[in-house]
């Protein structure tokens, strides 16, 4: 009868294939009123221009500087592009943290720490006079109206830094640049993540025209007709589009699929009400389920004794890390033990078979509703395109997408069964978004000086 109960708790979180299309046509829903003029204002799956027109052609050329904030680590980046037949990538970069204090401080502190870093690594490298063009990885969502401009519509994840809303996030850069008065630069590009994920890959495989992260938030972006981008002139080619997918349901379309804990997670966040599909998904968040439920089964008298420890109340203790490896089918349940005790948490055999169970029910879901997202994103580019049968490739980073033991798997398993007339290969990016962001700068400097 317990197992009963907790098996009912968990069916909650099972969808049928028939619960999954309806995501996947909800998720179709929400990309057109993204994309319409009348629409888009209101809409919750923001479907964001890059201008970014087109993926890299090898011609690229150039030394850039690159920063990647917004995922695990910042990275500060100096990426030398050569062209030609023989082209090659050379990087250096250097990882620095960014302290919870600076990620939820003033912008000023953040930007400023941004340049003391930036300062760091150009000394490191011994580069302080060059005066570099730079592209900006910045894993927001951001309203563009060129590529280097690009307003702070939100802050998502874990950042909070006051007066960056609303702003110009390459001015706040070039100010904290002034500020500094140690060494100038030239900011050309603005980044999402996604397009830096997707143009680091097209560079080594010219079919990938979608970008997808499963890390710490989740995302995707993909090459848009502009006929169908109704908020930018023209409607010749293509422009890549940054979806902001995060923030699907935050109108309330997938409450029947969100569960209590769902809710509890939600309203426990910097950010109550926004991006509940991304609090379903992505890394930041999973392990947060995670514990809720553990709570509510312990609360229940199922686990743990009945006892909840300090640990079980701390927030964020089951990062994607644990996770994966408390699913990792290579471990004895001795050795998740073993894991939980780590974490604080004194578990018995039984234990710390159900805490598997969770976590695997949790995952599974996330990598099934990312999938229909997916699934709805490759129909549409077949569409797009007049096809039956579409074949694509969509380049993909992020650490619950790359660590996990089951994620990728069922996901690439969900997008196939739900896009059966797309072929999708999936190409992970070894070299992160920095790259992307340097092609992307290359091209930009290129238009700069055709329009001069
Ligand atoms: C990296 C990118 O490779 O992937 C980052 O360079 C990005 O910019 C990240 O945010 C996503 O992964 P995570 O798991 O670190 O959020
Ligand atoms: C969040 C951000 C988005 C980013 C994603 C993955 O959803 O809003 O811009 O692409 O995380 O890092």
């Amino acid at each position: 009868d317990q197992a009963r109960q907790i098996e009912r708790t968990l069916a909650e979180f099972q969808l049928t294939k028939v619960q999954l299309l309806e995501v996947k046509k909800r998720m179709r829903t929400e990309i057109e009123r993204g994309l319409g003029k009348e629409t888009h204002k209101e809409a919750t799956v923001k479907m964001l221009p890059t201008f970014v027109r087109s993926t890299p052609d090898g011609s690229e050329n150039g030394d850039f500087l690159a920063l990647d904030l917004g995922g695990t680590n910042f990275r500060v980046l100096l990426v030398k592009i050569r062209s030609g037949k023989r082209r090659t990538v050379e990087m250096h970069n250097k990882i620095y943290a960014i302290p919870i204090e600076v990620m939820q401080g003033t912008g000023e502190e953040l930007f400023d720490h941004i340049v003391y870093c930036i300062s760091d690594f150009l000394d490191y490298m011994g580069m302080k006079s060059a005066r570099l063009p730079l592209g900006f990885t910045f894993s927001f969502p951001c309203h563009q109206t060129s590529l280097d401009a690009g307003i702070l519509i939100n802050w998502t994840k874990g950042f909070k830094a006051t007066d960056c809303e609303g702003e110009d996030v390459v001015e706040l850069l070039r100010e904290g640049i002034k500020r500094k008065e140690e060494f100038e630069l030239d900011v050309v590009a603005i980044v999402n993540d996604t397009v830096g994920t997707m143009m680091t890959c097209a560079y080594e495989e010219p079919t990938c025209e979608v970008g997808l992260i499963a890390g710490t938030g989740s995302n995707a972006c993909y090459m848009e007709e502009m006929r169908n981008i109704e908020i930018v002139q023209g409607d010749q080619g293509r422009m890549c589009v940054n979806m902001e997918w995060g923030a699907f349901g935050d109108n309330g379309c997938l409450d029947d699929i969100r569960t209590q804990y769902d809710r509890a997670v939600d309203e426990n966040s910097l950010n109550e009400g926004k991006q509940r599909y991304e609090k379903m998904c992505s890394g930041m968040y999973l392990g947060e389920i995670v514990r809720n439920i553990l709570i509510d089964l312990t609360k229940r008298g199922f686990l743990f004794r009945g006892q909840i420890s300090e640990t079980l109340k701390t927030r964020g203790i089951f990062e994607t890390k644990f996770l994966s490896q408390i699913e990792s089918d290579r471990l004895a349940l001795l050795q998740v033990r073993a894991i939980l005790q780590q974490l604080g948490l004194d578990s018995t055999c039984d234990d710390s078979i159900i805490v598997k169970e969770v976590c695997g029910t949790v995952s599974r879901r996330a990598a099934q509703i990312c999938g229909a997202g997916m699934a709805a994103v490759v129909d549409k580019i077949r569409e797009n395109r007049g096809l039956d049968h579409l074949e694509i490739t969509v380049g993909v980073d992020g650490t619950l997408y790359k660590l996990h033991p089951h994620f990728s798997r069922i996901f690439q398993h969900t997008v196939k069964e739900l896009a059966p007339k797309c072929e999708v290969t999936f190409l992970l990016s070894e070299d992160g978004s920095g790259k992307g962001a340097a092609l992307i700068t290359a091209v930009g400097c290129r238009q700069r000086e055709m329009d001069a």
